[in-house]
């Protein structure tokens, strides 16, 4: 088969690897790729938000599969625009893919199918909003609507807070994403991450994983988009990912084909712990970034079979198997992220961290000049060790952290830290 991958941080490089091993395929591409994915897959310089470019390349080049991995072009309709020309691609439709560019629809379908979530209004005028915050107090969850690149919620813990939120979106700040702003009740709790592959019909679980999202240790700083990722996470027992598969998934699987909207390809999501057990406080419509990187260094079986059975609704017998080893991986990012960061620096010790056992490095914003690797994002690596236990998938990953001679990034030296204490503790 030929198949050609959309996007280019760590989370393509590692559908890139994953995608490489199938005996199904012929050619790999990736459209735009980074330094490490040309390692894996054949880079195209197409821009992929002109959806005609991706047709007319993919026609020519005979491609039978499109992976699609980050959510704008998802959002912007891709797949139909594929689909309309006889291309099979992998992901939602952009009437699909409202779970996770209109957080307004999302939480409407959980309270027209009954998913747990945390209460909330939708509003459309900074007054209206004004006064729910005032009258429900702090702390509370400021969301605009549409997509912002990770930057549209506010944790407001104080009032005023709550308001300034209000105001910024309301003003402009986020574009046409906040001219709508959702209010949610704050939910307590462990915070993980759930994915399920889906076909419209049916829903299978992937195991589970959990982010670090915040930029500093002991989860302190501003949000990013994540810095760093372990799987499986023992805080999602057999019993709690029943639940979140009953309760979550399934339904919203049921209440999207109901609607007219069938859901296909992964679905990923947000869910807090809550004491009153898991809560959705968000979907996204694709893997998330970094957490597929361990998903992928977990997956045993084949992906690509998955991928079709996604697009051709045949999920119903399929079976994933998974490795028993744990995964963990550490984002090393530009100093200043998720600030301003400076790009072109000069990465050296990849092949001496790759080395150790159980190390797999995976690029994210990285170019190759002359020979050398070069920084060209705020994330920019993602190392990866796998162990019998998490410990030992942490103590590698570090292991090789050490080894890259990288004065211009950083990374935060605590992933894991909380699954490593149950360990040591169990
Ligand atoms: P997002 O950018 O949508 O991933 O959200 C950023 C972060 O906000 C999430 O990772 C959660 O930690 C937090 N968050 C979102 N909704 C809620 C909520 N209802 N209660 C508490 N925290 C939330
Ligand atoms: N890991 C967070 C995200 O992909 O949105």
């Amino acid at each position: 088969m030929n198949i050609l991958l959309l996007g280019s941080g760590g989370r393509e490089h590692a559908l890139a690897w994953k995608i490489a091993a199938s005996p199904l395929l012929t050619r790999l591409w990736c459209a735009p790729g980074n330094a490490g994915i040309a390692r894996e897959a054949e880079c195209v310089a197409i821009d992929i938000a002109d959806h005609g470019a991706v047709i007319d390349f993919c026609k020519a080049n005979a491609v039978d599969l499109v992976v699609v991995g980050p959510e704008a072009p998802l959002a912007a309709g891709i797949v139909d625009d594929l689909d309309a020309a006889g291309i099979k691609a992998f992901g939602p439709s952009k009437q699909a893919a409202q779970l996770e560019s209109s957080k307004g629809f999302t939480k409407d379908l959980c309270r027209e199918f009954d998913i747990p979530t945390g209460a909330y209004r939708r509003f459309s005028n900074a007054n209206d909003a004004l006064a729910y915050v005032r009258a429900h107090s702090a702390p509370i969850v400021v969301k605009a609507d549409g997509l912002a690149a990770g930057k549209g919620v506010v944790v407001a813990t104080t009032l005023p807070q709550a308001e300034d939120a209000i105001a910024m979106m309301f003003d402009g700040t986020f574009g046409a994403a906040g001219a709508e702003v959702v209010i949610e009740e704050f939910l307590t709790g462990r915070e993980i991450s759930f994915f399920a592959f889906c076909d419209g019909e049916t829903a299978i679980p992937l195991a589970s994983a959990q982010d670090h999202k915040r930029v500093l240790d002991h989860d302190e700083g501003p949000n990013t988009g994540g810095m760093g990722a372990y799987s499986p996470t023992p805080f999602v027992t057999p019993e709690i990912h029943q639940q979140i598969m009953a309760r979550i998934i399934l339904p919203t699987v049921a209440g999207m084909k109901k609607r007219g909207t069938p859901f296909r390809g992964v679905l990923y999501a947000g869910v807090m712990l809550t004491p009153d057990g898991p809560k959705l406080f968000e979907y996204n419509v694709r893997f998330g970034d970094p957490e597929c990187q361990v998903l992928m260094l977990r997956m045993m079986s084949d992906i690509v079979p998955a991928f079709l059975a996604s697009c051709d609704g045949q999920l119903k017998n399929f079976n994933l198997r998974w490795y028993n080893e744990a995964a963990l991986t550490v984002v090393m990012a530009a100093n200043g992220y998720p600030g301003d960061y400076k790009k072109g620096t000069r990465i050296d010790g990849l092949d001496e961290a790759a080395a150790i056992e159980g190390v797999e490095i995976f690029h994210a914003g990285t170019v190759s000049r002359d020979g050398k690797i070069l920084a060209n994002g705020g994330r920019v690596l993602n190392i990866c060790g796998s162990g019998k236990t998490i410990s030992e998938a942490q103590r590698r990953a570090y292991q090789a952290v050490d080894r890259i001679d990288w004065p211009d990034g950083f990374c935060r030296r605590d992933i894991g830290g909380q699954a490593v204490e149950q360990e040591g503790s169990g």
